[in-house]
C-alpha cells in the first residue's frame, strides 16, 4: 500500500452496471473509484435529478443499511452458507449504482467467493415506490442471478416480483436454501406465513415487538423462529436520510455464543430486586430489566428484551400462545409473554 494514500482512499465498492441498450446484461466488479465507474455508465440522471424524483415519493418504507446487514451476517459460521444458493425475495439488484441497491445484495455480491456462495438470487418487485425510488423502470419485476461470474436478469411475462407471486414461490421450493431480505412491514404476517411455512432457512428483518404480538408468538412457542444477534436502530427512506424504526434480525438458522445471554440475570426470586418483581391482580409474577427467576416453577411474565437475548435458549418456554395483558390494581399495564421454566 503506498504510504501516502490515507484509509478512504482504499475504500472498495461493489458495483453493478448496466448499459441502457443492453437491457438484460450487467457487469459487476469492486473498485474504489465508484465515481469513474458511475460516469462510464451514466444514463444521464445526476445526483440531484434523482432526488428531486425522491422527494415526490411519500412512503413509509424502511431500507436497510449495508452496516447492519454486514453485521449481523457476519456472526453466522461460514458453513452455513457454503455451497448454498441465497434468495432475496424483496430486494433490488440495480443496474447502475450501488446507492440504489440492496444492501442485502451488495453484501451477497461482495462476499460471494469468501462465503462459497453457490447461487443468489433477487427479486424486484414492480410496485409503484420501492428501493430508493428509481421512477418508471422500476414498475417493471425482474429475477436477478448470479453464480459469482454471470449474470442474468429476466423479466417473465406476466410477474409481478412479489414474494408470494408463484414465480417467486417457485424459486422458493426448488431453488432457494437460505432467503435473507427485509420484508415490506406492511406485508410481514404474510411473509412470515409464507416463509415459515416453506420450511426453508431464513434470515430477515422484522418489528422488534413481534415477540409479543399475537400473530407471531405461536411460532416463537413452537421454536420455529428465534431473535437473531442484533437490533436494527436506523434505516434509510427513500430519500435516503437515516429513518429511526425498531427493527430486529429474526431466524431459524442456529445461532452459537449469543452475546446478549450476559445480559439475563438468571437468579433465585429472592435476589430480584423489589422493584423489578411483583404479582399482578390475578396473583401472576411479573419480572422487568431482564431478572429472571430460577426456582419458580409456575409461569410468570416477561418483556419482550429476555426473549430477545435467548431466554428461549436457556430452559424456558413459552407456555401461551397470546400476548399476557396483566392488569395491576385493575389497570392494564403493558404487554408481555407468559413463559415458564421448563
Ligand atoms: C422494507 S423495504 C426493504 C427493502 C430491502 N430489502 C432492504 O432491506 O433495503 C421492503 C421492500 O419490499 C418491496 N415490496 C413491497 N411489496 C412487495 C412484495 N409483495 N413482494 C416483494 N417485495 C415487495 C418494496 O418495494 C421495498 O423495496
Amino acid at each position: 500500500m503506498a504510504k501516502n494514500k490515507t484509509a478512504s482512499e482504499f475504500k472498495q465498492y461493489v458495483y453493478i452496471v448496466q448499459a441502457s441498450n443492453t437491457g438484460n446484461v450487467c457487469k459487476i466488479g469492486i473498485t474504489d473509484n465508484l465515481e469513474r465507474r458511475l460516469k462510464e455508465y451514466n444514463r444521464g440522471l445526476s445526483p440531484k435529478d434523482i432526488m428531486e424524483k425522491a422527494k415526490k415519493v411519500e412512503n413509509d418504507e424502511f431500507y436497510t443499511r449495508y452496516e447492519d446487514v454486514e453485521k449481523e451476517l457476519s456472526m453466522y459460521d461460514k458453513s452455513v452458507w457454503k455451497d448454498k444458493t441465497v434468495f432475496c425475495n424483496c430486494d433490488d439488484a440495480v443496474d447502475e449504482d450501488e446507492r440504489k441497491t440492496s444492501a442485502f445484495v451488495l453484501y451477497f455480491l461482495k462476499k460471494f467467493k469468501e462465503l462459497g456462495l453457490k447461487k443468489l438470487i433477487c427479486t424486484h418487485y414492480g410496485g409503484k415506490v420501492d428501493l430508493f425510488n428509481q421512477g418508471s423502470k422500476s414498475y417493471v419485476a425482474y429475477i436477478f442471478t448470479t453464480d459469482g461470474v454471470k449474470i442474468e436478469k429476466k423479466y417473465p411475462k406476466g410477474y409481478d416480483g412479489s414474494f408470494d407471486h408463484p414465480i417467486s414461490l417457485k424459486i422458493l421450493e426448488e431453488e432457494a436454501d437460505i432467503v435473507c431480505t427485509n420484508p415490506p412491514f406492511s406485508r410481514s404476517v404474510d411473509y412470515w406465513n409464507m416463509i415459515i411455512g416453506s420450511g426453508k432457512q431464513f434470515l430477515i428483518i422484522s418489528n422488534i415487538t413481534n415477540v409479543k404480538n399475537d400473530t407471531y408468538i405461536p411460532y416463537f412457542k413452537a421454536n420455529q423462529v428465534w431473535a437473531g444477534y442484533n437490533e436494527v436502530d436506523w434505516f434509510r427512506n427513500p430519500k435516503r436520510e437515516l429513518t429511526r424504526a425498531a427493527g430486529h434480525w429474526y431466524t431459524n438458522i442456529p445461532i452459537n455464543d449469543r452475546l446478549r445471554f450476559k445480559q439475563l440475570k438468571i437468579v433465585p426470586l429472592k435476589d430480584i430486586p423489589e422493584k423489578y418483581k411483583k404479582h399482578d391482580d390475578s396473583k401472576t409474577l411479573l419480572v422487568d430489566n431482564c431478572y429472571i427467576p430460577n426456582n419458580i416453577e409456575k409461569p410468570f411474565a416477561v418483556s419482550v428484551r429476555p426473549i430477545l437475548n435467548g431466554l428461549l435458549e436457556k430452559g424456558y418456554k413459552i407456555v401461551q400462545d397470546k400476548q399476557y395483558r396483566p392488569y395491576v390494581d385493575g389497570k392494564e399495564i403493558f404487554a408481555r409473554v407468559l413463559v415458564q421454566k421448563i
